[in-house]
């Protein structure tokens, strides 16, 4: 089984998201019944919530092919030039990581979207000819970890922008159960429940603990995934019961230790760790952010009171007082 397997197809089947999945339901329903392409879509939020999933019910929903790529995958304009004109009428191209186009492509792309027409140029010196081709009216969707990434004439060519949120427990636990089912696992309720609690909010993150969890199981236990399992499991594989991962603590603890909770800069936190800056930034703050561990200021990062309290660590009196 691969992830293809346990991901949903309908979005009668895709669990959690209900802002989104209301939006979807009515845009793709109106668009299917006037005869439409679906508006181009801007799906943006933080890795693992469903970007590329979402876009392929798009697909299915439309009853259209699906043309997957990524932004830094198309070099040349030509690279989009082949992908666009090979689309069949209402087809979606999924273009991950879209705020990672080259300014040459993102040329290309505004006539496409904007008027279905493909305006390049071939040849190159005095040999050298603008053509212009007619596209098939169709559906570009693109994912990004943050909008803000995006350059604004591309965010505004968007018609439909849907930002993807964290998961609840409840719905990643619906999310566990639902592949162990499709996986074969022999999962307790409770199993369930405890692999979604220490997910991150992120269903990428359930499915790839269930397989762990599993393992586990089969070698330590009878195979079947109780409460007390999933925890020894989870405990080995260095997950925490608030879900924060090896990461995530040394993040925190860096900015506790290092620079006294804060305010620090992004790029200190980021040197003081040794991880990217777009890494923290888009991968590790926005789980931190939303459990309240964490706080953007114009100053920069600050731990809360919870932060503290989390390592068994005194909030110096100090900082106590600002807060
Ligand atoms: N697997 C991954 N994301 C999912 C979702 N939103 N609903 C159901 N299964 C999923």
């Amino acid at each position: 089984f691969v992830d293809e397997h346990i991901r949903p197809r309908r979005l009668k089947d895709y669990i959690g998201q209900p802002v989104v999945r209301e939006q979807m339901e009515i845009f793709i329903g109106a668009a299917r019944a006037r005869g439409d392409a679906l508006d181009h879509t801007l799906i943006f939020g933080p890795p693992g919530l469903g970007k590329t999933t979402l876009s392929n019910i798009i697909a299915q929903e439309m009853g259209a092919n699906l043309r997957q790529t990524s932004g830094p995958v198309l070099e040349k304009a030509g690279d989009l030039a082949a992908l666009l004109t090979n689309l069949e009428p209402h087809d979606v191209l999924f273009i991950d990581e879209i705020h990672r186009l080259s300014p040459m492509v993102e040329e290309i792309l505004y006539p496409a979207m904007e008027d279905f027409q493909l305006d390049i140029m071939i040849g190159e010196g005095p040999a050298a000819r603008s053509i212009k081709l007619d596209l098939p009216p169709f559906t570009l969707v693109g994912a990004t970890t943050r909008a803000g990434l995006l350059t604004s004439p591309l965010r505004d060519r968007f018609g439909i922008v849907q930002r993807l949120e964290f998961y609840s427990v409840e719905d990643l636990a619906y999310i566990v159960n639902r592949a162990a089912g499709i996986l074969g696992v022999p999962m307790e309720a409770g199993g369930a429940h405890e692999i979604a609690k220490r997910s991150r909010g992120t269903p990428r993150i359930a499915n790839r603990l269930l397989r762990r969890v599993r393992d586990y199981a089969q070698v330590k236990a009878n195979g079947r995934v109780s409460p007390e399992i999933a925890d020894r499991a989870l405990d080995m594989l260095n997950v925490d019961d608030k879900g924060l991962d090896h990461m995530d603590r040394r993040l925190l603890l860096a900015l506790l230790e290092k620079f006294d909770g804060g305010p620090v800069g992004v790029d200190s936190l980021a040197a003081a760790i040794g991880e990217e800056r777009g890494t923290i930034e888009d991968v590790l703050e926005p789980y931190l952010i939303q459990q309240g561990f964490l706080m953007r200021t114009p100053r920069g990062r600050v731990a809360t009171r919870h932060t503290w309290q989390y390592f068994g660590m005194v909030m110096p009196a100090a900082i106590q007082e600002q807060t």
